[in-house]
């Protein structure tokens, strides 16, 4: 139906802080355009600007908009924003004619014009995610969190200056695919090497990298950058390339262990950490042991893992052949069986090297401190040095999850990080 445009608007917000400010954006932008905002019962549009972290928030939605109906039985123009419009999608007008508008967070800008087209009778849709890179077809996080945006190389470098003038001695440069962080041509390596200039910071570390944005220079620096901390987290998710190919990872197996082969030739003893999937959908048994083949194969210090779970409004969500329950049980045991095999063994490689670790944390014991080590294992150590210290250990015992340092020095002098 073909409805006048709307004079007055109501924005109404769920939840979570980034949908807040969401709302107060899309109110700005409507009181731009000459529209006045008013109480939602005499609204002649009504956004409602939904969030998925909260529970039920599909269910609240609908009934939401159930309830736009006035006792004189017209209703207001209405719009559904926010995570649930950019999840649930088409679905939202399909189970309710009463719905004008679907625009995604990162689509609101083009609310305007969607609003012109809906007063036309139309029914728009707008979920565009510009910039896109990545969209691996279980993941969830590219649906609300859009695409990649690297922050300014002086923003981050002046806020590094800040921190290490606070005190700090390690810094973790933190994203989602964080190894294709770039500016001007820039690769993460340019980033890295900034910070190691900074006199006073003592380790660096990145972490989410994505297989696909491994480059040569980053490879490089963990040859080069002595601040530069022998750990990689690079998630693979699955050892079979057809079970890649429908997450669309866009590698196979043998590109992942090829750039372990890379990494290993500069840097032999650096920590291996992964993320995997077990029970993707049709993930056949021979499939997953490809999985294990490729885990005995690259060599884990540590990994995540996690049963497939369907995530709404991802691809894989609708794929036939979804895993049952207990045949996922049975393979995320057996794969963590494996890792924790590794990660017994790496942590034992490492007995007998002197290396420095910094203090996090109060032990159980009286005296006792917790520190991270250059490949983040935790080690414990009898020391009256202070939390955020670094202090200088000889490794001398390895459990799967810990190790033990008999300290030698607080001050002492030594390579941080022997490379073999
Ligand atoms: N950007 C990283 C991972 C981010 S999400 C990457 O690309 O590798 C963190 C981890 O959660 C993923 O690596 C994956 O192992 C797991 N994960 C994401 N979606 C999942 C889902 N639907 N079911 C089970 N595990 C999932
Ligand atoms: Fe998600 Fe990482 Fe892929 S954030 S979309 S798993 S690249």
């Amino acid at each position: 139906m073909t409805q006048p445009a709307p004079k007055t608007f109501h924005v109404k917000s769920f939840g979570c802080q980034m949908n807040v400010y969401d709302g107060e954006r899309m109110t700005e932008l409507l009181g731009a355009e000459g529209m006045t905002a008013t109480a939602e019962a005499d609204a002649d549009l009504v956004v409602l600007n939904t969030c998925h972290i909260r529970e039920r928030a599909v269910e609240k939605v609908y009934s939401d908009i159930g309830r736009q109906r006035r006792d004189d039985g017209t209703r207001p123009m209405i719009a559904v924003a926010g995570c649930v419009a950019q999840a649930e999608g088409a679905e939202v007008t399909a189970r309710s004619r009463d719905v004008d508008i679907v625009v995604g967070p990162q689509a609101y800008h083009e609310l305007p014009k969607m609003i012109a087209r809906a007063a036309q009778g139309e029914r728009v849709h707008d979920l565009d995610l510009p910039g896109l890179d990545k969209f691996c077809t279980y993941c969830v996080v590219p649906y609300t969190r859009g695409g990649e945006i690297s922050r300014s190389f002086d923003a981050i470098v002046e806020e590094a200056k800040s921190l290490v003038d606070a005190g700090a001695k390690e810094i973790t440069l933190l994203g989602q695919n964080v190894n294709a962080w770039e500016e001007g041509g820039k690769g993460l390596d340019h980033l890295i090497r900034a910070l190691d200039a900074i006199s006073g910071l003592s380790r660096i570390r990145y972490m989410t990298s994505h297989p696909n944005d491994m480059t040569e220079g980053l490879i490089r620096a963990h040859a080069e950058v002595e601040k530069l901390m022998p750990f990689l987290h690079l998630p693979v998710q699955s050892g079979s390339d057809r079970v890649l190919k429908a997450m669309n990872r866009k590698h196979s197996a043998h590109s992942y262990l090829a750039i372990l082969d890379r990494v290993r030739a500069v840097r032999p003893d650096i920590a291996l950490s992964g993320d995997f999937i077990v029970g993707f959908p049709g993930e056949t048994e021979a499939e997953f042991e490809d999985t294990l083949s490729l885990i005995r194969n690259a060599n884990y210090a540590q990994a995540y893992s996690f049963k497939y779970s369907p995530r709404p409004g991802t691809p894989a969500a609708t794929m036939d052949d979804q895993i049952p329950p207990e045949v996922m049980d049975d393979r995320l045991q057996r794969l963590q069986a494996l890792i924790n095999e590794q990660q017994l063994a790496f942590n034992e490689a490492r007995l007998g090297t002197r290396t420095q670790i910094l203090l996090e944390r109060n032990g159980k014991l009286a005296g006792q401190k917790i520190g991270k080590s250059p490949w983040l294992q935790s080690v414990h150590v009898m020391t009256n040095a202070q939390i955020g210290d670094m202090v200088t250990v000889d490794l001398v015992s390895a459990g799967p999850n810990s190790l033990a340092g008999a300290l030698i020095d607080k001050d002492v002098n030594v390579a941080q990080t022997p490379a073999r």
